[in-house]
């Protein structure tokens, strides 16, 4: 029993992927290009990578309902992750922000520089619900783009709409991963196979 605990541990771990988001596509272009991929698909304890190649870009966890702003920020029991302001330096100064997917729920991140343009990626994305890609960068842009500023009726009516359509996503959104998100530091990573072996053995 105890091997084979530890034996299922070993397997999961030997499994995990790291998967590569590339920050910083061409944005002059392209704004919208600054993740690629913009949607990734992962496992529990598969790790995302952000490389930060170009430009002055952020990785920053959010909520669906409000793309451009910290996750914590609009639900204290998500500590998302935040790498801060990468500068590469015209791509000279190349570094990096892990993150390990804790459960199968949707994680939703932008970069504060393009987000107003739709500078936002997911993970676990399920296009067949209410909360799509599309959605999402459609959010940000409503809601932080340069838009709102040229008539003060559009920007309330469409703030209006926005609000009202994604309410009730944001509350699920925010229940479904605020309990995994409580483990979004990267160090839990190295915790997690360790109170996994913990386990095994008081079996
Ligand atoms: C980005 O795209 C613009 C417009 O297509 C182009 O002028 C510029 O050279 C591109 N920059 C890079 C670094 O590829
Ligand atoms: C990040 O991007 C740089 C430049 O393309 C590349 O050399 C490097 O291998 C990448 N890092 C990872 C971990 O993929
Ligand atoms: C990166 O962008 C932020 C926000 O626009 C800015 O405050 C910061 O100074 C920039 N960093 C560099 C090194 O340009
Ligand atoms: C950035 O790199 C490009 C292409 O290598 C170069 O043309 C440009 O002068 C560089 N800019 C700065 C500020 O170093
Ligand atoms: C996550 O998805 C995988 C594969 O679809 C499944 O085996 C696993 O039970 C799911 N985990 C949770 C916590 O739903
Ligand atoms: C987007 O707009 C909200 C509300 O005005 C603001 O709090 C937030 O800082 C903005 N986000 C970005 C990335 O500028
Ligand atoms: C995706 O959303 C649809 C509609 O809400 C739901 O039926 C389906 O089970 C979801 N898929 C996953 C993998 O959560
Ligand atoms: C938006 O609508 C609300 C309620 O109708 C009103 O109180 C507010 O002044 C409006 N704001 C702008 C900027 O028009």
């Amino acid at each position: 029993m105890f091997f084979s605990v530890l034996l299922v541990a070993f397997i999961a771990s030997a499994c995990a992927k790291t998967v590569v988001v590339t920050v910083g596509g061409n944005t002059t272009d392209d704004p919208m290009g600054v993740f690629q991929p913009v949607n990734v698909m992962a496992n529990q304890g598969d790790v995302i990578l952000f490389n930060f190649t170009m430009g002055n870009h952020t990785a920053t966890q959010s909520t669906f309902a409000s793309p451009c702003i910290p996750a914590h920020d609009t639900d204290v029991t998500i500590n998302g992750f935040d790498s801060g302001f990468r500068d590469t330096v015209n791509g000279t100064a190349i570094t990096t922000l892990r993150f390990t997917v804790t459960d199968n729920s949707t994680v939703w991140f932008f970069d504060w520089n393009t987000c107003a343009q739709g500078g936002v990626g997911g993970i676990n994305i399920n296009e067949s619900s209410f909360e799509t890609l599309d959605g999402f960068q459609r959010n940000a842009i409503r809601l932080n783009g340069t838009d709102d500023s040229s008539t003060s009726n559009d920007a309330n009516s469409t703030a209006t709409a926005t609000a009202t359509s994604t309410s009730p996503a944001s509350t699920n959104t925010g229940s479904a991963t605020s309990a995994a998100n409580h483990a979004l530091i990267n160090g839990l990573a190295a915790v997690i196979p360790a109170l996994a072996v913990l386990a095994s053995m008081s079996l």
